[in-house]
């Protein structure tokens, strides 16, 4: 706020310091040429405050600078720190899947650290041009009346003319946003340390490196187009202000003819009407650009306004709504699913899961378990029937309330480049240690020895850390979800990285831990299943059984064959050599 204000003085008297200073030399001409017995008291008087005017004027700029880049620092700040506030508070993920949403992140995030530095300058250069041109409009104004409708006019078409150059390039990268995201995406894989190792061994970089300058040539050209057009539109602008420029001269002669004017009004004139004319051309430049920063604006908002929820049926929602963990009791009702992009992932969808239970899902790739689960932590609505939690629709509670609910693993969990004990606390408060080294141990982070600096050991290598293994990183992730020690426990495939003898401690651990609590977990490993009270079959996206081990072994022909496919591969193993 300061600075805004120190800002706009400065802008206002920077403005007004050039005009002070043609009127004081004006005057000094008519003193030394109006008067025949010259006081060198006055001319001194003038001569210091010229002086004093021109050296304002030469130190006003540096600082308005320092001024303005520190104001355009806080304003891209606080831009970019809200897009990732407003990215973190939309609760679901149908967004991050649709190519529209990416599509604005990228314009709003390639252009968010230029856009508002521009906004900032062009608003300087706005205040200070109007000040200069509503200064020289008065001082001209009785002189030239007529003149302020030409500078009307001028700036008129000089800022259509701008303004529309500008809405070409925005709508040009509008349409070019899915390209540029592409090439985006290219460059990033040929740093990415995931796909390293591929993209050296399979013949892609041809192609990578072939598609990004197919899609650069396509958005060049399509500039370049621009470009050229951009070049013949501003003749139309400067016939304007010349035809405007000969008309005063013109009339001014004529002025001098007559004798109206004085030698001093006549520098006055001459020197105020080539400050208006630049002023006039730079201040119907700004606001075209103006109104070119305003798209942008326009679209930073509309991102803003996005609508966070997921569940857009109106309820009375009372967000004052606890749930009592003690007798949390679970219900799909009806549930069936189809994917924003209309893929169907569930159908029909009837369980309950009892306070405490473990309840197992199992089901072929694609069977709809993880998007079980997503539904689950709300990150879509289904599509038709209802999730309650203790009775009540899932969409009554705040959905923070659920979330605190919730310790996960996914299966797609996450890797992040921060420090070992970010990536297990992540960044809980309360950072307690003790239970930090506990959890280390249930989740067999027995690597810890090795790193140098222990818990802050950074992780990944970005940031140079130490990379771990995939099934260290699982570890990690487990310790995640054991270190928030919520009263849900939802695990997708948490051990699927992990080594037998690893897999069956940490079995043994949740095993313990989750005596309290209750427990999903989606597992492909049959022999994990024993530490389920049920288990819920799904076979392409239907609910085939819900029953207890020994039911299903007995009854359902299609888990009996996983079984068993299962227990012959252990069988095998025992019996026979692999090579
Ligand atoms: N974000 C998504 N958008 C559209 N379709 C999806 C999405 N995620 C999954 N699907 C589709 O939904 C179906 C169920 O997927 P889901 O991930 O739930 O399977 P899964 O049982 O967890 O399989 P897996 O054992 O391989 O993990 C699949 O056909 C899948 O292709
Ligand atoms: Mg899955």
């Amino acid at each position: 706020m300061l600075l805004s204000v120190l800002l706009i003085v400065s802008i206002v008297a920077s403005g007004i310091f050039p005009l002070l200073a043609i009127k004081v030399s004006s005057q000094l001409i008519d003193h030394i040429v109006t008067t025949n017995v010259i006081a060198t008291q006055t001319i001194l008087y003038h001569l210091l405050y010229l002086g004093a005017l021109w050296l304002m004027h030469d130190l006003i700029n540096p600082w308005i600078l320092f001024l303005q880049s520190s104001l355009a620092d806080k304003v891209v700040f606080v831009i970019n720190r809200s897009i990732i506030d407003k990215s973190n508070a939309i609760q679901g993920l149908a967004y991050f899947e649709q190519q529209d949403f990416h599509n604005d992140l990228q314009i709003i995030l390639s252009q968010a650290y230029h856009k508002p530095v521009n906004l900032v300058v062009t608003l300087v250069g706005l205040l200070r041009d109007f000040t200069l041109i509503v200064s020289c409009i008065v001082l001209l104004f009785s002189k030239i009346s007529w003149l302020s409708v030409l500078v009307l006019i001028s700036i008129v078409v000089h800022a259509k003319i701008i303004s529309k150059m500008q809405q070409e390039i925005w709508k040009e990268s509008l349409g070019r946003s899915t390209n540029s995201r592409m090439m985006n995406y290219i460059s990033a894989l040929s740093i990415n340390p995931s796909f390293a190792k591929e993209i050296r061994l399979f013949p892609i970089s041809n192609y990578l490196s072939k598609e990004y300058s197919r899609l650069f040539q396509m958005i060049y050209l399509s500039m370049l187009k621009i470009r050229r057009r951009q070049l013949l539109w501003p003749i139309f602008s400067c016939f304007i202000s010349l035809v405007s420029n000969l008309a005063v001269l013109l009339y001014l002669t004529l002025l001098i003819k007559n004798g109206t004017l004085m030698v001093g009004a006549i520098t006055l004139l001459l020197q105020t009407l080539s400050q208006l004319h630049q002023s006039v051309l730079s201040f119907g430049e700004q606001i075209g650009w103006m109104s070119g920063h305003l798209l942008f604006f326009e679209k930073y908002f509309q991102f803003l306004d996005r609508s966070e929820q997921v569940y857009t049926t109106p309820i009375t929602k009372k967000s004052s709504l606890t749930i009592n963990t003690e007798t949390l009791h679970i219900s799909f009702d009806n549930i069936s699913f189809v994917y924003p992009d209309g893929r169907k992932a569930l159908q029909d969808i009837n369980f309950e899961i009892q306070p405490k239970e473990k309840l197992a899902i199992v089901g072929a790739n694609g069977a709809g378990k993880t998007s079980l689960i997503k539904l689950l932590c709300g990150f879509y609505a289904p599509t038709t029937g209802i999730i309650r939690i203790n009775g009540l629709p899932i969409e009554e509670y705040d959905i923070q309330e659920v979330r605190a609910l919730i310790a996960p693993v996914f299966q797609d969990f996450g890797t992040y480049a921060l420090t070992l004990k970010q990536n297990i606390i992540m960044g809980d408060e309360l950072d307690n240690e003790l239970k930090l080294h506990e959890i280390l141990k249930k989740a067999e982070i027995n690597f810890i020895d090795v790193f140098k600096h222990g818990l802050n050991q950074n992780l990944g290598k970005v940031f140079g850390g130490t990379d771990l293994s995939i099934g260290q990183w699982q570890k990690v992730a487990i310790a995640r979800a054991l270190y928030k020690n919520a009263s849900l426990f939802i695990l997708d495939e948490p051990t699927a990285a992990l080594d037998p003898i690893s897999e069956h401690k940490i079995f043994n651990q949740f095993g313990k831990i989750c005596k309290e609590k209750t427990t999903i977990f989606v597992t492909h490993r049959l022999n994990s299943i024993k530490m389920a009270d049920r288990i819920l079959l799904l076979d392409e996206g239907r609910q085939i059984a819900i029953d207890t081990h020994h039911q299903l072994l007995q009854h359902n022909a299609l888990y009996r064959e996983m079984f068993e496919s299962q227990a012959s591969q252990y069988a095998d193993l025992k019996t026979k050599p692999i090579y």
